[in-house]
């Protein structure tokens, strides 16, 4: 429940993404938000305030005349509560008039009334001629100037059949962006390059060695630290994750690529944080054509070679990021925790207490540093991502 407790005000207006809103505003409400809908009388040519209504459990305001609140001024009524507040979609013409300050319907009389301190964000969606005109591209800059927070759009196929930019994001990304918006920005300005997943070993060129990371904890690391304000960057193992919202990422397979890349891509990093299972060995004699059965009955035999420890290179860089281990043990978590952070040489090690966290949803950690040990209690693993964000950017300041 990301939103638990959190007030959103939602904004429509008249175009054909109208249709994601929708859902989107389920997916509000599932997240544990209240959700006020706003439509402009275009919108409702979309989809039906009715629809809204039974959504989102609440009254829809459509016109600036709506006797049903307080004093008649619904303009200022509605987000005067709020802890976000959201067109979406937004199209080019509303753009246009957010721009210009225009107020002369409910919707656009109630975003240059908002509160300065209410997180505003609108996601624009339009064909894409519409989008890359020049007064259109104005009308952007000029609101992220402003301080709007501008959601996609992202390219794609459109409704009106063309491909390019325009495509709003899909409701689950929106509610990415929503509750990132609502975090506190910790680590603003700061690089983050974060590992993640398994590495993949290859016996042959269709088997090889892995392991059961799912890879959850590491993206959950980025999207918090994306979240917190950072450009982050993930390098991922083999993993059946969507990349969080506003995260790089960039795919490798075994041990020896996620060190090459990693090495290529440190410089100028403020943080690094190892979540990754890499593979501690690689196959030496791996084969280049499949491995037959031959008929004799002999298994074949691996030899092994060891793989590069990505983090202690890492951190034996003179110009080092600020160094984040993690550490899956099957015993004595708290003496293996805290040696394998001195042997590394880092600042921090998080211990997962119980390797079978591998795939789950929850987890329970302990951070090993200088001064000793602290638990993190049981939670998912996104709010246990949070926490330790916000403890990573203590340490920096
Ligand atoms: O040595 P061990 O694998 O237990 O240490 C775990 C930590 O070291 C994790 O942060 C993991 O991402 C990192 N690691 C690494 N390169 C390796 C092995 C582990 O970066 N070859």
């Amino acid at each position: 429940m990301e939103l638990a407790g959190k007030k959103i005000v939602l904004g429509l207006t008249g175009g054909i993404a109208c249709y994601k809103s929708a859902e989107f505003c389920r997916a509000l409400i599932k997240a544990g938000a209240s959700v006020n809908v706003v439509m402009t009388p275009n919108a409702t040519q979309f989809i039906t305030p009715v629809t809204m209504q039974a959504l989102s459990g609440n009254p829809v305001y459509v016109e600036q005349w709506d006797g049903r609140v307080t004093n008649n001024m619904a303009h200022i009524a509605v987000t005067r509560s709020a802890d976000a507040f959201v067109v979406v979609p937004c199209t080019a013409n509303f753009a246009a008039k957010l721009a210009h300050g225009i107020a002369d319907d409910l919707l656009s009389s109630l975003c240059l009334a908002r509160p300065a301190h209410v997180p505003f964000m609108v996601a624009p969606a339009m064909n894409v001629e519409m989008w890359q005109k020049p007064a259109t591209q104005r009308n952007i800059a000029q609101l992220r100037a402003d301080g709007v927070g501008i959601l996609g759009p992202a390219a794609g196929e459109q409704a009106c059949g063309d491909v390019g930019m325009g495509r709003m994001l899909e409701p689950d990304e929106l509610l990415q962006e929503v509750v990132a918006a609502l975090q506190p920005k910790v680590l603003a300005g700061k690089r983050v390059l974060i590992t993640a997943g398994p590495t993949f070993e290859p016996i042959d060129p269709v088997r090889g060695i892995t392991n059961l990371s799912s890879g959850k904890m590491g993206y959950a690391v980025a999207r918090a630290a994306r979240e917190a304000g950072a450009e982050v960057l993930l390098i991922s193992g083999p993993t059946a994750l969507a990349t969080p919202y506003g995260v790089k990422r960039i795919d490798v397979q075994t041990a020896q690529q996620m060190h090459e890349a990693v090495m290529a891509q440190v410089n100028g990093q403020d943080v690094f944080i190892g979540v990754a299972a890499v593979a501690d060995w690689r196959v030496a004699n791996a084969s280049g054509q499949k491995l037959k059965k031959d008929g004799s009955g002999d298994a074949p035999q691996l030899a092994f070679e060891q793989n590069p420890d990505i983090l202690a290179s890492v951190a034996a860089l003179p110009q080092r990021p600020y160094c984040v281990g993690f550490a899956a043990e099957s015993e004595k978590l708290l003496e293996y925790g805290e040696q394998k952070r001195q042997k590394k040489r880092i600042p921090l090690l998080v211990g997962n207490i119980g390797h079978e966290t591998f795939g789950l949803d929850q987890n329970r950690l302990v951070l090993f540093d200088d001064d000793g040990h602290v638990e993190l209690p049981q939670a998912d693993k996104q709010a246990l991502a949070r926490q330790l964000i916000a403890n990573i950017a203590q340490r920096l300041v």
